[in-house]
């Protein structure tokens, strides 16, 4: 098959390069000619584990190539993917359809033969419906089929999620577009993954529906995770008794500071936007964002709780400022509010991320940045992990200990253990556990 991929982001980079080594020939298109330019040379515009080595292997074999021409790249596709942004709306939070439309009226220009147009951003129902109307009213003569195809690859896993995935999930209303759907994704079925073909606006409703799930899931956990402190329980032990229930699954049961990122934020948003239009709203989604927003704020207060109630004048040592591990990624990351409310309570912040650093410098201008976790601690009065990098797992606590100002740890991702660190003599804050005094220690 012969695909053309609009938007060389995220998704599109990663979703063509996977086609692109299940033996198709893929052209990933962006209107940035500095992103094309860097992708040819073999440079990678995101962080993203083993994905430098799957273009530059499928770039070799000549079946990936980019590209700023959209017209040739789309009049010689047998499917052409949309994979454009689409961020929150500034003002109302509805998902900004405007790459969208932008990308469906150029591909109209461009078309030739029967083609299948696929939207692979995550789009609001009725997406479809409106991007099939810009094309038909700018080609009327055009053999086109419009297909949702959401893309359910998580950051940090993305080649892993695309080439094993949980299910494929395919809207399509033309019998014609699902076979070609399913030819694309015949690799696949050697994985036994389940594709399930249905309605467009049934599989756009799907992709939000699975975020919001995910994203309430988390936020069940993190409330959950306070309730335990106040009652001196442990969350990790709640979490495990419930998870083993496999009507609810032990997955995405992690307590921790809220949750960010690209998806889940701006997912739930324009879900409740979606339901409100609709007159059917979402009310435990519009409570699950109000939660976690207010949950970011949250951790700052709990540091200053840690810190016994003051931080003026004093330097926080910050470990960890993506959403989370294994990408460079820091949209919505929580490190963002809590690093604010830090310094609104007068803390100096000096931080340590060992990807994240370049793409928080413009986000967080007014804070230091340091060369290891050691050099992070160094004098500080206290230590917050925020984001889990396996690199923050085995840190040296005697060393951190003799040369920070106060022996604080506060650990938003529960990755030690009470009991390791007030034996080295830190007091140790995490969530939703108890204290070393508390669990015997
Ligand atoms: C998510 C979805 O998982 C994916 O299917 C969709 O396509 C895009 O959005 P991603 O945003 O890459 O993927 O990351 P994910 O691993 O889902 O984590 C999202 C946020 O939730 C992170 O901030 C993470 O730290 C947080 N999280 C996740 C928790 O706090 N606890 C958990 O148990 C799981």
């Amino acid at each position: 098959m012969r695909i053309a991929m609009v938007g060389s982001g995220y998704v599109g980079l990663v979703s063509g390069t996977c086609f692109a080594d299940f033996g198709h020939e893929v052209v990933c298109i962006d209107k940035d000619p500095a992103k094309i330019e860097a992708l040819k040379a073999g440079r990678i515009p995101i962080f993203e584990p083993g994905l430098e080595a799957l273009v530059a292997d499928n770039a070799r074999q000549g079946r990936l190539t980019f590209t700023t021409a959209m017209r040739e790249a789309v009049a010689g596709a047998d499917a052409v993917f949309i994979a454009v942004g689409t961020p929150s709306r500034r003002g109302d939070g509805f998902a900004d359809l405007t790459y969208v439309y932008a990308a469906a009226r150029e591909i109209a220009a461009s078309l030739s033969g029967y083609t299948v147009v696929v939207t692979k951003s995550t789009v609001p129902v009725g997406t479809g419906d409106e991007v099939e109307r810009i094309i038909r009213e700018a080609a009327p003569e055009a053999e086109v089929a419009v297909v949702s195809n959401p893309e359910f690859l998580r950051e940090g896993a993305a080649i892993a999620d695309f080439k094993r995935p949980d299910r494929i999930v395919i809207g399509a209303d033309d019998s014609r577009a699902a076979q070609v759907m399913s030819e694309i994704y015949r690799p696949l079925y050697l994985n036994q993954a389940p594709i399930l073909v249905t309605g467009r606006r049934t599989a756009e409703l799907t992709k939000y529906a699975a975020n919001a799930f995910l994203a309430t899931k988390i936020t069940f956990i993190n409330e959950i995770a306070d309730l335990c402190e106040q009652v001196g329980a442990n969350v990790q032990e709640v979490a495990r008794g419930i998870g083993l229930d496999n009507r609810i699954g032990s997955k995405f049961l992690h307590a921790g500071p809220g949750y960010g990122g690209s998806c889940f934020p701006k997912d739930t948003l324009a879900l409740v936007k979606t339901a409100q239009d609709a007159g059917t709203p979402v009310r435990l989604v519009e409570t699950v964002v109000a939660v976690n927003d207010s949950r970011k704020r949250a951790m700052a207060r709990k540091v200053v709780a840690a810190c016994g109630g003051s931080v003026r004048g004093r330097t926080i040592a910050v470990l960890g400022l993506t959403f989370k591990p294994n990408t460079d990624d820091m949209r919505d990351a929580p490190s963002l509010s809590i690093i604010a409310g830090l310094q609104d309570a007068g803390a100096r912040i000096r931080a340590y991320d060992p990807e994240g650093m370049e793409q928080a410098r413009p986000l967080l201008p007014e804070i230091a940045y340091a060369s290891d976790p050691y050099d992070c601690a160094e004098g500080a009065d206290a230590l917050v992990l925020v984001t889990e990098w396996d690199a923050f797992r085995a840190l040296d606590f005697e060393r951190l200990r003799a040369t920070m100002a106060a022996p604080v740890v506060v650990d938003l991702r529960n990755v030690y253990r009470a009991e390791d660190l007030a034996r080295r003599g830190f007091r140790y804050t995490s969530v939703g556990r108890p204290s070393a005094r508390e669990a015997g220690a």
